[in-house]
């Protein structure tokens, strides 16, 4: 069900070829074979559209030269062997049943599993297993969606292993939906851009329905990606104030909702500020900055007490809707003060710049797209409350050394930001930057890390999951 492609054809650099080819070589050694099948999964940056495709906004990533690879041979009975590139992970042997038990929280081998089991689960049917070796560059709690790249090749290797097939736009939505198995509330961004990026392509993403818009990335561009060093990992210590953050777009959303119910009939329920795409809410789309102004001024900050008065949550079923967290407990802190103000302000603005920014794009108006992307960020900083020091001052040392526009990209709490630079200067801008930042205001020597190119790089938007034509 996926498309080949000759390695040359994916990459600018020849090096990362060589990368494969080793790859390639180290699953023949470790399973004695000659056969497999190789399949491409790509990490994906986030051009702008931040937090809100949880609330079925739309979003507009690409795919990055950076990904995941599975190179893997069917076996003939139920057994699925796992191992990594190089000797970081032993290997591991699973069965497969109907609902795979997860290994202990935070195996990588779980992406895995979470992969696998939205196919069981979409199949409701058992198959033959596969021996792999998955490798990869995507650094792990950059922004850069390693998470999601892992859990689609897995689930690509299991498809195509067992010759099955399935819509990709139903693939992305189920493996979105799948990825829960490791705990993590996230939108639908990163499963449908590793399987719908577009080489030489941004893509926007609409939710519910889905649907895919590629947008060419102008050749004069060039997309930098700088990791900010501060790791944040979803599945690790950015999880709660990830998981937080849905609990505060939730409820904000109820209020709006009942908002619109009082004041316009009870049809006008939203479950996501998406739903507000309906024709329907098109009187209220157009008057959506005054209704919040009006709705929230007094929302500033709200305790658990509050909004359950506010919202009328008169039995602990409601309350649980609302404030019960991924492991299943509910939300500890009494005192805690939901920013509900800022957080809806930072999605309907949001909402408008990526609609803005696809539209900038596809008229080549880089500047306005770069405009949009500097004010994302603020938005993610000041609203959502999503940065942090080490990427504000990042995106600072990039605006200053010309980037056209420079923000923060996936979940933030650290990992990378994205910049755009004109091709004649990305020489020069990542020369700054690695001295400005990495050098100067981190303070790393040339002895701890001897290749700034793992934390700063140029990409180009390459093609989503694919099989590789060797
Ligand atoms: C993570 C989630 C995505 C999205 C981004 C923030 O990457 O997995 O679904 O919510 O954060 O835009």
């Amino acid at each position: 069900m996926f498309a080949k492609f000759n390695l040359d054809s994916i990459y600018s650099n020849k090096s990362d070829i060589i990368r494969v080819e080793k790859y390639i070589e180290e699953f023949q050694k470790k399973f004695e074979t000659k056969h497999y099948t190789i399949l491409r999964t790509p990490g994906r940056v986030n051009l702008i559209g931040e937090h809100i495709d949880y609330s079925n906004l739309p979003v507009f990533p690409a795919g990055i030269e950076k990904d995941i690879y599975i190179i893997f041979t069917p076996s003939d009975n139920n057994l699925i062997t796992i191992t990594s590139f190089g000797d970081k992970f032993p290997k591991e042997t699973f069965q497969i049943t109907r609902n795979l038990q997860p290994f202990s929280q935070g195996h990588w081998g779980n992406y895995v599993k979470a992969g696998i089991q939205t196919i069981l689960d979409y199949f409701d049917s058992t198959g033959k297993g596969f021996q792999a070796l998955i490798a990869g560059n995507i650094p792990a709690g950059s922004g850069l969606s390693s998470s999601s790249a892992l859990v689609v090749a897995s689930a690509g290797a299991y498809l195509t292993a067992n010759k099955l097939d399935i819509d990709k736009l139903i693939l992305a939505e189920k493996l979105a939906e799948g990825e829960k198995y490791v705990g993590t509330a996230g939108g639908g961004m990163d499963q449908t851009a590793s399987i719908f990026a577009k080489k030489n392509h941004a893509i926007k993403i609409d939710f519910a329905p889905l649907n895919i818009t590629p947008v060419p990335f102008p050749d004069q561009y060039d997309i930098i990606i700088s990791h900010s060093l501060t790791v944040a990992e979803k599945s690790k210590g950015a999880k709660d104030a990830f998981n937080l953050r849905s609990m505060e777009t939730k409820i904000a959303t109820a209020l709006l909702s009942q908002y619109f119910q009082t004041n316009y009939g009870a049809d006008y329920s939203i479950q996501f500020i998406g739903d507000l795409k309906e024709d329907k809410f098109s009187e209220i789309r157009n008057n959506i900055t005054p209704i919040i102004e009006k709705l929230f001024s007094d929302k500033k900050n709200l305790t658990i007490d509050e909004i359950q008065k506010q919202l009328n949550l008169d039995t602990q079923e409601k309350i649980n809707l609302f404030f019960t967290l991924k492991n299943g407990s509910l939300f500890p802190y009494k005192e805690f003060s939901f920013k509900l103000e800022k957080r809806i302000k930072h999605i309907i603005t949001e909402w408008e710049r990526v609609e803005n920014s696809v539209k900038a794009l596809k008229e080549g108006d880089i500047k306005k797209f770069g405009q949009l992307m500097n004010e994302s960020h603020e938005s993610c900083k000041n609203n959502y409350e999503v940065s942090c020091n080490e990427l504000d001052t990042l995106v600072d040392i990039e605006r200053k050394n010309g980037a056209i526009g420079a923000r923060l990209t996936g979940a933030g709490f650290g990992g990378s930001t994205v910049c755009i630079v004109f091709k004649e200067k990305t020489e020069n801008f990542i020369n700054n930057v690695i001295n400005e930042y990495y050098r100067g205001y981190l303070k790393k020597t040339t002895n701890e890390i001897t290749n700034f190119s793992e934390f700063i790089f140029k990409t180009k938007a390459t093609q989503g999951t694919c099989l590789i034509d060797i």
